[in-house]
């Protein structure tokens, strides 16, 4: 029989029990200040545990790292204790779970980050405006990281990822995608850098790999996988050469043998793409998760064909707790409510009902 959403798969060192996964979406529902996350957190999770794999939400691995309001965390003690109760809630509903790596770089304001300056490889401030206590207001021209300060971002990661393994994850996902700050430096428009870590492919790749060396020593590379978006314009990312930098960087992760490399085949905001991702998947010679508007046939059509090993699902599983279930029966959808999507508190978050309720 060939191949569906509904096939178990083994994604590195995890077992999925179906290829339908939760994606990572930011839900900024953490309390303001400590980053813990609360029950009302774990009730969310927990209520999406029969997706083969929740991907969280897209966690600071240091106070660096936070460009939005009401981030968790996975820095502190109190965190990885926070966290703790929403890995027990999935796995005792029979779930896996990895948590997201996430360093945002230039994409912040020094009134989320005790009055410093946001970091990225080269300062250039981008077009928009961040999220604020404040409110919304304009990005700043962000401070160029000096070479010497990039070990103690990678120990960073290191740091993130014994919190998170201690924390009870299945494994941690890399958020190398939609602007923050590992895109930030494989991108020509952001990277502008005139030593090791700027130039050409292999000198904008670098500090990708530098971070991927070190968690996969931490984590073991089968319970790593990496996120990527090579088309996604978002937060003013730009590039010369889309298909060349992540054919070449699709072909450098295959060193690691990850678990699997996550790939957000679309920009947000729309717009054509002129990619073809069929030779990323071909460079890459891992497990590939594909994300970016699926449904439950496209879904069916990209595993059946072997383009993909396991497809993410953003907002469907937002508004549906129960997708699998929905997508199995061919039962309809709950519709996602945007205006609920980030803060807030329950409505919005834990109250989509389920088909039985
Ligand atoms: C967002 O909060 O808008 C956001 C966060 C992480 C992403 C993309 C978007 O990767």
């Amino acid at each position: 029989m060939a191949l569906d959403l509904f096939s178990p798969v083994k994604l590195g060192s995890i077992a999925l029990k179906n290829r339908m996964v939760m994606a990572p979406l930011t839900r900024s529902r953490a309390p303001k200040g400590t980053g813990v996350p609360q029950d009302l957190n774990v009730t969310y999770y927990e209520q999406r545990a029969t997706a083969g794999l929740i991907v969280t939400e897209a966690t600071p691995i240091s106070a660096m790292g936070h460009g939005y309001i009401l981030l968790p965390g996975i820095y502190t003690d109190e965190q990885v204790a926070g966290w703790k109760k929403v890995t027990d809630a999935v796995h005792a509903k029979g779930g896996k779970i990895v948590l997201q790596l996430w360093h945002v770089g230039r994409i912040s304001h020094p009134s989320l980050l005790n009055g410093a300056l946001p970091v990225a490889p080269s300062a250039i401030k981008p077009a928009g405006q961040a999220y604020t206590y404040e409110g919304l207001v304009d990005f700043v021209e962000p401070r160029a990281l000096d070479a010497s300060e990039l070990p103690a971002i990678v120990q960073e990661y290191v740091h993130a990822t014994k919190c998170a393994l201690a924390a009870g994850f299945d494994g941690v996902e890399i958020h190398a995608a939609n602007g923050y700050l590992l895109d930030q430096f494989l991108r020509d428009g952001s990277n502008k850098r005139t030593d090791n870590y700027g130039g050409s492919l292999e000198n904008r790749t670098r500090f990708l790999l530098e971070v991927t060396k070190a968690v996969t020593d931490v984590a073991g590379s089968d319970k790593v996988g990496l996120r990527l978006s090579p088309v996604n314009p978002f937060n003013d990312m730009q590039d010369s050469d889309p298909q060349a930098l992540f054919n070449y960087v699709a072909n450098a992760l295959n060193q690691f043998n990850l678990a699997y490399l996550h790939v957000v085949e679309g920009g947000m905001g729309g717009g054509p793409v002129n990619f073809d991702f069929a030779q990323l998947r071909q460079q890459f010679k891992g497990s590939y998760m594909a994300n970016f508007g699926y449904d439950k046939t496209r879904g069916n059509a990209a595993i059946a064909s072997g383009h993909a090993d396991a497809i993410a699902f953003g907002v469907p599983f937002l508004a549906n707790p129960d997708l699998v279930e929905r997508y199995k029966t061919d039962a309809p959808l709950n519709q996602a409510d945007s205006e609920t999507f980030y803060g807030g508190s329950e409505k919005g978050y834990t109250d989509y009902p389920f088909l039985s309720a």
